[in-house]
């Protein structure tokens, strides 16, 4: 009886306590914390959080629409890319949106420190306490055992039931964006300094990959590109810093008919630097700038370097660099990401909406390329698991996922490299431009792997290119323990 009676007034005080007694309803949850993060501990009641509020896009199919319309060849409108302001017409809030969350904003006692350009992401500052109130949660500390990393995170929110259809989502709160989920996932598993390298290959070998062997392959010309207003935009994240010098060596060596100066700009947001000391340089940096520069003859490159001071929420720069190229009037004509991570590590609310992002800049004509994943099916690098684990943004649409190949030792054919990602979303449905292809690769499978996969998922990757033994120049940062040519 009277523990009964301690609970209800425990019940009733905590409903007591609440300043504004508000309909809630939950809005985002997950059942626990991804692989490789365990809770730690309540997080201290006065952490201030720094939270990003998406509010509802106004018209997110419009946009889509528009994408297709300038991508597909045989589009009336193919080729006629949109300007930021049309873009950003599609994302902008609509007025009835803003002002619900503004309206609850004040009420709440929150004030707005950071708003994007087109007005659909919204940032504020609360603490712990105040945040748990707010969203019914319950913010705690969770720790990434492998690095020691920790986050603050919830597993479950709610909001006002009065915001729904107006507030997208709160970040970050159930993503748990692996601290180095983004790492290198087409590093080659066989990374040769440049000292041992042989000498460079008239025609392929099947153990060292060299750019004309990539032009052989491919037939891609050795003609420098004509156009002079293209640009070819690189990212690095991590602290992968690409060297100058390693490419001068490169293109000495592998372009003996490119001018060894050819070289790449630099530009960097959210702190980041590309340090030029040779002990700096990295892998995959130096492979993604090397094979970029050494096989788009004459293309001018520029090498994107994403810091640490991240200003989307511990998403590794991922939404800021989409952001910095989306305030261009002239984004840059490709974009290609050698990074990536599991798509169960964020939210279905915050995948949407940087696949919307990518949308949004590939309406404006750029291309955006990623790899697909290092861990075959079990995502982004190999792990165990027991259904396949899709990569993000691979499985997002609006984008070319790029998965790996390697030369047979036996054969010279070119096949699937046996750690490269592939599968199906979960995240995001069968888009109609590859409906067909991917409906009858199932039926091709027959019951192989079934239920291991999402049959309606988005299917990926979209292309695959040589991804094995390429020749890079430059020392590896984390030389291996086994000799580099048996590495991997
Ligand atoms: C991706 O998921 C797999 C399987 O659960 C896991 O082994 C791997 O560590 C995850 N990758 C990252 C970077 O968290
Ligand atoms: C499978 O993919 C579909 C389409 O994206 C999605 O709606 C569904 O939730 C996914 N199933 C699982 C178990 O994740």
């Amino acid at each position: 009886m009277v523990s009964k009676f301690l609970v209800l007034s425990l019940l009733v005080s905590l409903v007591v306590a609440k300043p504004m007694a508000r309909n809630m309803k939950l809005h985002e949850s997950r059942e626990h914390a991804p692989a490789g993060f365990v809770r730690s501990g309540a997080a201290d009641a006065d952490k201030e959080l720094k939270l990003r509020i998406a509010l509802v896009q106004n018209n997110p199919e419009g946009l889509i629409d528009a994408l297709y319309a300038v991508s597909t060849p045989d589009s009336a409108s193919y080729g006629e890319h949109l300007s930021k302001e049309e873009v950003e017409k599609f994302v902008v809030p609509s007025a009835a949106t803003s002002e619900a969350v503004n309206a609850w904003l004040k009420e709440s006692g929150l004030t707005v420190s950071a708003t994007s350009p087109a007005g659909d992401w919204l940032t504020v500052s609360v603490p712990v306490n105040k945040a748990n109130e707010l969203f019914d949660a319950d913010f705690a500390v969770y720790t990434h055992s492998d690095t020691g990393k920790q986050i603050v995170r919830t597993l479950s929110y709610s909001i006002p039931a009065e915001l729904s259809g107006h507030l997208d989502f709160v970040h970050p709160t159930i993503s748990f964006s692996n601290p180095y989920g983004t790492r290198p996932v087409v590093s080659t598993p066989f990374v040769k300094p440049a000292k041992r390298a042989i000498e460079p290959l008239a025609t392929c070998s099947t153990t060292a990959v060299t750019p004309a062997c990539v032009e052989s392959i491919y037939g891609i010309p050795k003609t420098l590109a004509t156009s002079t207003s293209n640009t070819l935009a690189v990212s690095g994240f991590i602290e992968q810093y690409a060297n100058k010098a390693d490419l001068k060596s490169f293109l000495t060596k592998y372009r003996t008919d490119l001018s060894s100066s050819t070289t790449f700009t630099l530009q960097t947001l959210d702190g980041g630097s590309n340090p030029q000391s040779g002990s700096e340089a990295g892998t995959e940096a130096n492979l993604d700038i090397q094979y970029t520069v050494g096989i788009a003859s004459g293309v001018p490159v520029t090498f994107i370097s994403v810091g640490d001071d991240y200003q989307d929420g511990d998403l590794e720069g991922f939404l800021d660099i989409v952001n910095l190229l989306l305030g261009e009037s002239n984004p840059p004509q490709v974009l290609t990401t050698s990074y990536g991570e599991n798509e169960s590590d964020i939210s279905r609310a915050l995948a949407n909406n940087l696949c919307t992002a990518y949308a949004q800049l590939g309406a404006r004509g750029t291309s955006i390329l990623f790899a697909s994943g290092d861990g075959g099916v079990s995502g982004s690098q190999s792990g165990s698991c027991t259904k396949f684990v899709p990569t993000f943004p691979s499985g997002c649409p609006y984008m070319t996922s790029v998965g790996a190949t390697q030369l047979s030792s036996s054969s010279g054919a070119e096949t699937a490299a046996s750690f490269s990602s592939g599968g199906f979303s979960n995240y995001f449905g069968v888009p109609s431009y590859q409906s067909s292809v991917v409906s009858s690769y199932i039926s091709s499978i027959g019951t192989t792997n079934s239920g291991k996969y999402n049959a309606s998922g988005r299917a990926y990757p979209d292309v695959a290119a040589i991804g094995t033994n390429l020749e890079i120049v430059g020392f590896p940062e984390n030389p291996p323990a086994v000799s580099p040519w048996e590495a991997g």
